[in-house]
């Protein structure tokens, strides 16, 4: 099929690959000339595993071509995907749906009545009713519009792609929907179930997964809070409360707490939206959700003040300055915000992370960068770790355990052998735990 694919974002050029993988003929609209430069020469303006070489497989067998707006060719596709950007909007909890809202209407005004558009975008419930009309204002055609929420997790985005849980498709007439299941024919093929819902049933679909996965993270480290009052062990107690099947052991691994471009701006969003239909209360305890996860960024600034006492010219080291592992994304990152938050105090802060010093480098923060491991813990009087890459999880503390000054890490993620480093001399704080050894 031949299919447009507009807003080369994080979901944009993973679902543009994806199609183009599946053998469509894509065309990625991109209004930001340099990073559709970037992407037509095969060079992705983030990190993403696999997806670089995925971009260079798609681009050499001629699948996939990008520019920065409509043309005849583009107007003409089958299928047209908007997935554009949804931020917080500036000042507010809500989400920003005018990235939505323009790139509908500048295709109304271009493409055929017969093709179909698919929303991917997360958007608050209510904003595909309100979008079909704004495109028949601007079009003259009634257009047909299915909600199809995406589900990847960035590090393993191409594979959540590929291969998803499941495939939602909201729309008002079924009819509809049968463009886009033959589109995804081949991953339906795989066995992959399909949902056919009605628009405001798919948009929330995406909005209370993501919620539901805050509360679960946020629950354990509310745990965490007791944990730490009562001298228990949240890590210990998620691993037993989520052999009971009905809780699940995914998404209870306490720590910093969640961030990233989705979780955090989605639960406010969709607290806002509540608010406008008229149901706030409904959704008050997701303000909770919110709140424990802030608190845990604020606990391991009051863990490093209680190590360090006065912070002002201390040297600490931030082990993972992204998110999550295996991304490059520092959006509401809660290992970033720690960063910043200690050197406010004055202290001198120096950021590790095995891929994402460059997207750092470009916020100008103040933090020290350093690429090499064994030179960023030198001399360090507090070690932090912000994000469980593999690289740290794996670390023997023994080969580097004469470099710092102070030999304490705080292991913010709840994921280095603490008997290893407690060997190699190291005192281990580990938030949620009450372990530390002296
Ligand atoms: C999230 C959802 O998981 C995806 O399904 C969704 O498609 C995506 O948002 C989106 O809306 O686009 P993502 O933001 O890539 O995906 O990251 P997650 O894997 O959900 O992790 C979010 C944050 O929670 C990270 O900071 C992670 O470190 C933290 N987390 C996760 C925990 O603190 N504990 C856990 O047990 C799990």
């Amino acid at each position: 099929m031949k299919i447009s694919v507009i807003g080369l974002g994080y979901l944009g050029t993973t679902h543009a690959v994806a199609m183009a993988k599946l053998g469509h003929s894509v065309i990625g609209v991109e209004p930001d000339l340099k990073r559709m430069e970037a992407l037509a020469t095969g060079e992705l303006p983030f990190f993403e595993p696999g997806l670089g070489e995925a971009l260079k497989e798609v681009i050499a067998s001629g699948n996939i071509g990008f520019q920065t707006q409509h043309d005849k060719v583009s107007a003409a596709c089958d299928i047209h995907f908007i997935c554009v950007g949804t931020p917080q909007a500036s000042g507010q909890q809500s989400a920003d749906t005018a990235y939505v809202f323009a790139a509908a209407k500048e295709l109304a005004a271009v493409m055929k009545p017969s093709s179909l558009v698919v929303g991917k975008s997360t958007v608050p419930v209510g904003t595909a009713r309100n979008l079909i009309a704004s495109m028949q204002a601007v079009g003259g055609f009634v257009p047909k519009l299915c909600w199809n929420p995406e589900f990847l997790r960035e590090g393993t985005a191409l594979a959540d792609s590929l291969l998803p849980d499941r495939i939602v498709i909201g729309s008002n007439d079924p009819d509809h929907n049968q463009a886009l299941k033959d589109c995804y024919q081949n991953i339906l093929d795989q066995g992959v179930p399909v949902l056919e819902l009605d628009l405001e049933t798919a948009e929330l679909v995406k909005v209370s997964a993501n919620a539901f996965l805050a509360t679960k993270i946020s629950f354990i480290n509310a745990m965490a809070e007791i944990a730490e009052a009562s001298g228990a062990d949240a890590v210990k107690l998620a691993e037993a409360i989520g052999m009971d099947n009905r809780i699940g052991k995914s998404f209870l691994r306490t720590g910093i707490g969640f961030g990233g471009g989705c979780l955090p701006k989605d639960i406010r969003g969709f607290i806002a939206r509540a608010d406008e239909l008229g149901v706030g209360e409904s959704l008050a305890f997701l303000k909770e959700v919110d709140q424990i996860n802030l608190r845990r960024r604020q606990r391991i600034v009051s863990l490093a003040t209680k190590e360090l006492g006065e912070i002002a010219d201390k040297k600490i080291t931030m082990l993972g300055i992204s998110f999550k592992p295996d991304s490059d994304d520092l959006r509401d990152s809660p290992a970033l915000e720690i960063a910043l938050r200690l050197k406010a105090l004055g202290a001198i802060v120096t950021v590790h992370d095995p891929v994402s010093l460059g997207a750092l480098e470009q916020k100008s923060t103040g933090l020290i960068t350093e690429i090499d491991l064994q030179a960023a813990i030198k001399d360090a009087e507090l070690v932090v770790l912000g994000t469980e890459w593999a690289e740290y999880k794996n670390l023997d503390p023994a080969n580097f355990s004469s470099l710092p000054r102070i030999k304490t890490v705080i292991d913010g993620r709840n994921v280095l052998n603490v008997d290893a480093w407690k060997k190699a001399g190291w005192r281990v704080i580990a938030p949620g735990r009450n372990i530390v050894n002296d």
